[in-house]
């Protein structure tokens, strides 16, 4: 852990973008380690991979299981790993407990957790306990119920990110994500951060960024302004599967080179 983090915050010194991609499976995370500074094990799990209609509904057991799938195949890159709703916020023994959890059974690196002025108390006891939290703020997915609006337009929501993000850097986090927020307030938070902030619909301004992969495969149906996607991998999928099924009906597919003698 002690070197990814220092491989990140060399970048970020740098100012060198940091490079953030979600995985929740092998296969993504195997890809995703060439490339990454950060693979997050989000709990956008959930809504990409079960079709669940909020990310409230991810267990700690759910995202257990895929950080482990993610961390065996992950030598490069720092994993950071969601506390899921209901498992964090409501007191600090409990967050611990369940951060333990995620850091011992997974082999992750660090947790992620939503909010930040609410959950000073628990993040400062987190980290007292040497575990790495990174925090998030802007947009808060667990707060929306599947809803993804644009977060910090009025007054009162830019005074929310602005103190949520002095609390989490007095707590100690070691990085901030910030969800779909707007430029001016984006200006405001590079001003006042002095760690890495990592952004997703929140501008190139700051100092790393951060997508769902599945998202910028293109094998989801999400579209937001922010997002950019760099392949249709759901068309790519459809083609092959198209395929294989006028093969089998055709009957040209197994042919004799896939038999066994
Ligand atoms: O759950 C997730 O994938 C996230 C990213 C969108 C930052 O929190």
């Amino acid at each position: 852990m002690f070197l990814k983090k220092k491989k990140i915050f060399e970048k970020f010194k740098k100012k060198a973008p940091i490079i953030c991609i979600t995985s929740y499976t092998a296969p993504i995370a195997k890809i995703a380690d060439k490339y990454a500074d950060i693979i997050l094990v989000g709990d956008s799990v959930g809504p990409v991979l079960y079709g669940f209609d909020s990310t409230r509904k991810v267990s700690i057991d759910l995202i257990l299981q895929h950080a482990k799938a993610v961390v065996a195949q992950t030598k490069n890159s720092m994993v950071v790993v969601d506390m899921p709703y209901g498992t964090y916020e409501r007191d600090a023994r409990l967050a611990y407990k369940n951060a333990k959890r995620i850091i011992l059974e997974t082999g992750a690196d660090a947790v992620k957790l939503e909010g930040g002025e609410n959950f000073f108390n628990i993040i400062t006891f987190l980290i007292k306990k040497k575990i790495n939290v990174m925090g998030h703020i802007g947009l808060l997915p667990q707060q929306h119920n599947g809803k993804y609006p644009v977060y910090g337009r009025k007054k009162n929501e830019e005074r929310k990110i602005l103190n949520d993000l002095s609390s989490l850097q007095k707590a100690g986090v070691f990085s901030i994500v910030v969800e779909c927020t707007v430029e001016s307030v984006v200006k405001k938070i590079m001003k006042n951060s002095n760690i890495p902030i990592i952004g997703i619909g929140a501008t190139s301004e700051c100092d790393g960024q951060v997508l769902v992969a599945e998202d910028l495969l293109g094998l989801t149906d999400f579209n937001a302004k922010f997002l950019k996607k760099y392949s249709n991998l759901g068309l790519i999928i459809s083609r092959a599967f198209e395929k294989f099924s006028s093969d089998v009906q055709k009957r040209k597919y197994p042919q004799k080179k896939n038999y066994y003698k």
